[in-house]
């Protein structure tokens, strides 16, 4: 698996580009911010898709569309997919590209802070159908993927608030020094200070590269980057993905999810109160009735880690530690839930 941090990322695309036996997959949005850089690279052809930002177009229509564009350019099987964008767009142009005449090479660069240190590493491709979140997908690993940290720049803050929930997610599973430091630079990191984007960038692609190259296919080791996802995907999917970012859910399902460790004793207080710190002003409250948390177990009882109808759990176990658990109560789940109701 490669990545490397690049100065610029136009000058390291020109090598890819010379052939003209590719497509480059972004998204609208990235395209009228970089409008100028995407044209210089293109050299006057047309060998770009643009899909419409938004989860709700990761979907097996616009891998049609996808396609189409491979077979219009005459992509052969030495050609190569170059990804261009953040999660949504990352996801799909490895899709298609696991997919097109069997697969064909791809290289990824992502552009949200989320796509930099999370969902750009590690080879996991994917859409959504039928309702249900990447339910279709490949193992495909990138030639290489590519971080030009000027991305952040032109990102949102929401977007960095959600990115950094992954970000926030190593120190607790795999470094405590880490989680130090971010807490006490969160403020710094949202004003995008570059030197400490820098560092937190790096770090978090080490942790997460680190893993997964013990654990490529997801059948062990990789499991404890799951942290915050049990409960985070069921909150994301019960408002249909519209309401809270990838990024922001996991802060909830982390927050939540810590909260049991400490309940199940094993955490202490000290560091429980300084993860929920760290975390409750990153994202917006919810407010569940009965029957809500109710439905949020449905769905959680649906999870793909589950063994024997029960619910894994990833808990932090102790300070840059976490283990997956099996034996979670229903009704610790509920109150953890509630727990963090909007007051
Ligand atoms: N494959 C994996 O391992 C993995 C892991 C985590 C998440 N994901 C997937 O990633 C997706 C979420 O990723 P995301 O948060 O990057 O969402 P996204 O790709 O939808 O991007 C969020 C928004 O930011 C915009 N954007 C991206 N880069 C920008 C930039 N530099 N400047 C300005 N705007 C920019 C996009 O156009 C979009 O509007 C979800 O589909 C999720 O399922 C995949």
């Amino acid at each position: 698996m490669r990545y490397r941090i690049v100065d610029n990322i136009w000058d390291e695309l020109k090598l890819y580009t010379g052939e003209g036996n590719y497509l480059l997959i972004s998204d609208e949005n990235i395209y009228s911010l970089y409008k100028g850089n995407i044209e210089e690279l293109l050299k006057g052809k047309d060998n770009i898709y643009l899909i419409k930002p938004g989860e709700k177009n990761k979907n097996l229509g616009e891998i049609g569309k996808i396609y189409d564009q491979l077979i219009a350019k005459d992509i052969d099987r030495d050609g190569l997919i170059l990804s261009l964008g953040g999660g949504m767009v990352g996801d799909m142009a490895g899709f298609a590209a696991s997919t097109y005449k069997r697969g064909i090479n791809y290289v990824q660069v992502p552009t949200s802070l989320l796509a930099q240190v999370d969902s750009g590493i590690g080879g996991k491709t994917g859409i959504d159908h039928g309702g249900l979140k990447n339910v279709v997908g490949a193992f495909h690993f990138p030639l290489e993927t590519l971080i030009d940290i000027r991305f952040i720049k032109t990102l949102q803050e929401r977007d960095i608030r959600s990115g950094l929930g992954e970000v926030i997610k190593y120190g607790i599973i795999e470094d405590y020094d880490f989680f130090n430091y971010l807490k006490e630079n969160i403020e710094k990191i949202l004003k995008k200070d570059k030197d400490i984007l820098t560092f937190i960038i790096k770090r978090s692609v080490e942790i997460k590269s680190l893993i997964v190259e013990e654990d490529k296919l997801d059948m062990d080791l990789r499991q404890k980057l799951n942290f915050g996802h049990t409960i985070g995907h069921s909150i994301e999917s019960f408002f249909n993905y519209e309401k809270y970012y990838h990024g922001e859910a996991v802060i909830l399902g982390m927050l939540i999810e810590t909260y049991i460790a400490y309940r199940k004793g094993l955490i202490d207080y000290k560091y429980y109160d300084e993860i929920r710190e760290t975390l409750i002003d990153l994202v917006e409250a919810y407010d569940f009735s009965e029957g809500e948390v109710n439905t949020l177990l449905q769905i959680m009882k649906n999870d793909k880690k589950n063994r024997d109808g029960k619910i894994a759990f990833i808990l932090p176990t102790d300070r840059g530690e976490v283990e997956i658990f099996f034996d979670v109560e229903e009704t610790l789940i509920k109150e953890a839930i509630f727990h963090f109701n909007k007051e």
